[in-house]
């Protein structure tokens, strides 16, 4: 498979997209090549085919595989790690077995994504405690500025416990300093729990090594797994009292086997890891991914720049995503830049420009968030940036509504 090009060959054999449409937002639910779909749909007629001997005997076996094959390649312990069927599962789930004690206080950035924001909202308010956002403003200039407003916060609030830190932060495409920014909470001993949303797959992690107390993130998104995949990492120290938000049959057993066992449940997702993980090696690992995303980013972000005066978010190098770039979009007529009007947006360029894209509204301006992936080429971002071209040339004072509708 190694000798499959990027780009329209591999998307033609190996990517069941809709023909026509360009898909350029591979970070929000990312996408199942042939080898991984196939293995599902093998898993599923086995599953069927004999509901009994799959549940007790074959499903528990591939499951083991799976979880020793993740953790191999995210650099765990195998006995560390457990899957979940999402990162917003492996959030609530760390934040609602906390041993918190009354009046404890939470702290996250701006930046962090709004179903973890409810979480620990949630959770806070809970235990009579406070959530607190430390701010993270473009541009930025060096990555410290990060640093120095989280350790803010926590000097000025001592009664925060828990710090959740994205590795790479949605929609704005930031991979955060969580060395340092670990230290600083390590320093302090406070906890830190990391979402790796968008790092699991799309950069190399060693999870044994980053420090966290817990960490968690999809596999669906960048690792090629079906969608209700993630993991949850949780350190030794902390996994007696991390159980599931599924209390089940094997209640009191143990960290793995409390959460292998969830009732029953379809859990082919987890079981199609290895087949994943041995997509991205055989199409040349994330080395060979990272130089075509790069280099097909960097010419989409400049046809954008020249076509629609878009301006490039400045950011440090260093905390660039190696396959996601944001930049920021001008204004257009008819579409306010609130969370309404960028969903508007969206849902427009798809149904009638057949551009599948990312643009959110981010403190005042639009931001678009270019997901390349191995699928993509630059025609790909050409047609975004003749959509939106035509979108801004649009002279109408017109409210939009909605008139999406998913055609089966
Ligand atoms: C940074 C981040 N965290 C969490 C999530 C939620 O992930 P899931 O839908 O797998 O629960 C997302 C989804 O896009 C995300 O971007």
């Amino acid at each position: 498979m190694s000798g499959v090009e990027f780009g329209a060959p591999i998307r033609r054999e190996h990517f069941g997209f809709k023909e026509g449409y360009a898909f350029v937002n591979h970070g929000s639910f990312g996408a199942v090549p042939g080898p991984v779909l196939r293995r599902q749909r093998q898993l599923l007629d086995i599953s069927h085919a004999n509901p009994d001997e799959f549940y007790k005997v074959t499903e528990q076996r591939l499951y083991d595989q799976a979880r020793d094959a993740v953790a191999q390649f995210l650099g765990s312990k195998p006995g560390n790690l457990v899957f979940v069927p999402n990162t917003t599962t492996g959030c609530n789930t760390i934040l609602k077995c906390m041993p918190w004690k009354r009046g404890d206080e939470i702290l996250a950035s701006n930046f962090t994504f709004g179903a973890n924001v409810n979480a620990c909202r949630n959770v806070a308010e809970a235990i009579k405690g406070k959530f607190h956002q430390f701010e993270i403003r473009f541009p930025i200039s060096d990555p410290s500025e990060i640093v120095k407003s989280m350790t803010s916060y926590l000097d000025n609030f001592p009664k925060i416990r828990l710090v959740l830190l994205d590795h790479i932060s949605s929609p704005s495409a930031l991979v955060l300093p969580l060395r340092e920014m670990i230290a600083e909470c390590r320093k302090r001993r406070v906890l830190v729990m990391v979402d790796g949303a968008h790092a699991v797959g799309q950069l190399r992690i060693n999870l044994e090594d980053i420090g966290a107390d817990f960490y968690f993130g999809s596999c669906s998104k960048w690792l090629y797994t079906p969608r209700g995949c993630a993991v949850l990492w949780v350190a030794e120290e902390h996994q007696k009292c991390c159980i599931p938000l599924i209390i089940s049959l094997k209640h009191r057993t143990g960290f793995h086997s409390e959460f292998r066992c969830q009732g029953t449940r379809d859990n082919v997702p987890y079981l199609a890891v290895p087949e994943a993980i041995q997509f991205l090696e055989d199409i040349g690992g994330l080395e060979k991914v990272h130089a075509y995303t790069e280099m097909l980013l960097g010419k989409a972000c400049r046809i954008l720049w020249e076509r629609l005066g878009a301006k490039p978010v400045k950011i440090p190098e260093s905390i660039e995503a190696p396959n996601i770039r944001l930049i920021q979009l001008p204004v257009f007529p008819g579409y306010p830049v609130t969370y309404e009007g960028a969903r508007r947006l969206n849902l427009d360029l798809m149904e009638h420009h057949k551009v599948v894209c990312l643009i959110c509204a981010i403190q005042d301006h639009f931001y678009l968030r270019l997901s390349a992936n191995v699928y993509n080429e630059v025609s790909d971002f050409v047609k975004l940036a003749d959509a939106l071209c035509e979108l801004s040339r649009t002279k109408t004072t017109k409210v939009y509504t909605v008139t999406y509708k998913c055609k089966m």
